[in-house]
């Protein structure tokens, strides 16, 4: 018999169906409750709320699990490369050769954006935030593609997805172009995905361009990482807003104003100010860690601690080595590889976070990586945008299939003044 469970209000008691998944998690389904009991459920930040069920990802932050269609991260990881891992999310299944083939050559076909594009970003401020220039972009997708906005038509939706994956590099490399002035480069598509990217951004029409494979296996490897983390903040967004029926286009561009944040996708540019800080102000770790857990003080320490990881971060545990053998290859002494590696070890020691359950996230060593490349840390959520595409698309797909398809509208316990009769202005 199907589990439920019991539940009394007042003197009513409801029984609730009770769900269970694929790896043995349990929900209770309220979906009736209110009819039921006039009662809504109250879950602020939605710490224990499912909004969904879905097949894409599975996470159990106990654990420190995470499985992307089912295959571990760290399989992933080791053995596919990120256009891989973005069919797997996009299509449920890892390709075929000819697959994957064929989906290689439909990215490689559309990289290139709309020449209108120079003027678009050369309408933006020279110091205008890559993710700010890189949603607007995005969204801007939807009017130099009005023949594919139907989110329910296939073929629309086909099309769309393979623009976003091959385009976002391109944007988000001339949002980068842009801010330090230099010409745009068009993308070279004798090249790889992530190769691409590093030619559009590092490389200028004035010099012979050779892309590092260190350094292009490196970046493939954090957006494998990036690539999904189930009901996020931003992909969230992307089902929110998606759920309205608006184009990919649009919901994606709401997926990227929401990563921005610095307490979401924002902190791995935070991670590395706040390493160079210390080094700059020539603070120890320890005081760093002292100032972090100070309810006086607003410092937090960036990159620790996660809604759903609770031992470890396991994407975190795969960046740490990654970082060591990057800059080892690189041959780059990073001291902010070594502040990092002192803030974890107090951190780890530490009774605060100890209680707390903070833990390395996966920005708290992926932004040494981009800094050892080269990147400057105002770029780095634009490159992890890259990176969760997938992610956001496979749930943005997803969510349209799923037969119990509704506008996202939550409600609310309204705790404002009772009914107010109207002060006319000269009264007031
Ligand atoms: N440094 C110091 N204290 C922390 C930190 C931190 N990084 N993270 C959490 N805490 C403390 C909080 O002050 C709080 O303490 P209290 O119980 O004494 O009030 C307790 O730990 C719980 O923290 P919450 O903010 O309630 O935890 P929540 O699950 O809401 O937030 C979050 C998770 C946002 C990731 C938080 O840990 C944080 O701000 N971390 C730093 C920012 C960061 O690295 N974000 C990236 C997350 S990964 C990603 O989005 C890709």
């Amino acid at each position: 018999m199907a589990e439920s469970a019991e539940l009394r209000v007042g003197d009513q008691t409801v029984e609730l169906p009770v769900v269970e998944g694929s790896e043995g998690e349990r929900a209770i389904d309220i979906s009736e409750l209110r009819a039921q009991t006039g009662c809504i459920t109250l879950d602020p930040g939605f710490a224990n709320t499912g909004s969904c069920q879905s097949g894409i990802t599975f996470i159990d932050g106990e654990r420190g699990v995470l499985q992307y269609r089912g295959i571990p991260i760290e399989e992933l990881a080791e053995k596919a490369t990120f256009l891989e891992v973005a069919y797997l999310l996009v299509y449920g299944k890892l390709p075929d050769k000819e697959q994957l083939e064929y989906y290689r050559e439909s990215i490689r076909y559309h990289t290139m954006i709309h020449e209108d594009f120079r003027s678009f970003f050369g309408a933006l401020p020279k110091d205008a935030h890559p993710m700010a220039a890189c949603s607007c972009a995005v969204g801007a997708l939807a009017t130099f593609y009005p023949d594919s906005l139907d989110p329910r038509d296939p073929r629309q939706v086909e099309v769309s997805i393979h623009r976003l994956i091959a385009k976002l590099p391109t944007l988000v490399a001339y949002a980068y172009k842009h801010s330090i002035g230099q010409p745009a480069m068009y993308p070279r598509n004798s090249l790889r995905y992530v190769a691409n990217l590093l030619y559009m951004m590092f490389g200028n029409p004035c010099e012979e361009y050779d892309v590092d494979p260190v350094v292009a296996k490196a970046l493939d490897l954090q957006f494998i990482l990036h690539a999904d983390h189930e009901q996020n903040c931003s992909t969230s967004s992307v089902r929110l807003v998606g759920s309205s029926m608006v184009n990919l286009f649009a919901a994606i561009s709401a997926g990227i104003n929401a990563l921005w944040g610095p307490l979401h996708g924002g902190a791995n540019a935070e991670v590395i100010d706040m390493l160079a800080a210390i080094r700059d102000e020539g603070m120890s770790g320890r005081q760093f860690v002292e100032r972090a857990k100070s309810r006086n003080d607003t410092s937090r320490l960036m990159g620790f601690g996660h809604r759903v990881y609770k031992n470890f971060d396991p994407r975190a545990k795969i960046l740490k080595k990654a970082c060591f053998d990057v800059l080892d290859k690189l041959g780059v002494h990073s001291k902010l590889l070594e502040i990092a590696v002192e803030l974890e070890e107090i951190a780890l020691k530490d009774d605060y976070f100890v209680e707390r359950r903070l833990y390395p996230n996966v920005d708290f060593y992926s932004g040494v990586i981009y800094n050892a490349i080269g990147t400057p840390s105002n770029m780095f959520t634009a490159m992890f945008a890259i990176g969760r595409l997938p992610g956001w698309i496979a749930h943005w797909a997803e969510m349209h299939a799923d037969p119990q398809f509704r506008i996202g509208r939550p409600r609310q316990i309204y705790t404002g003044r009772t009914k107010t009769a109207f002060t006319p202005i000269d009264q007031r």
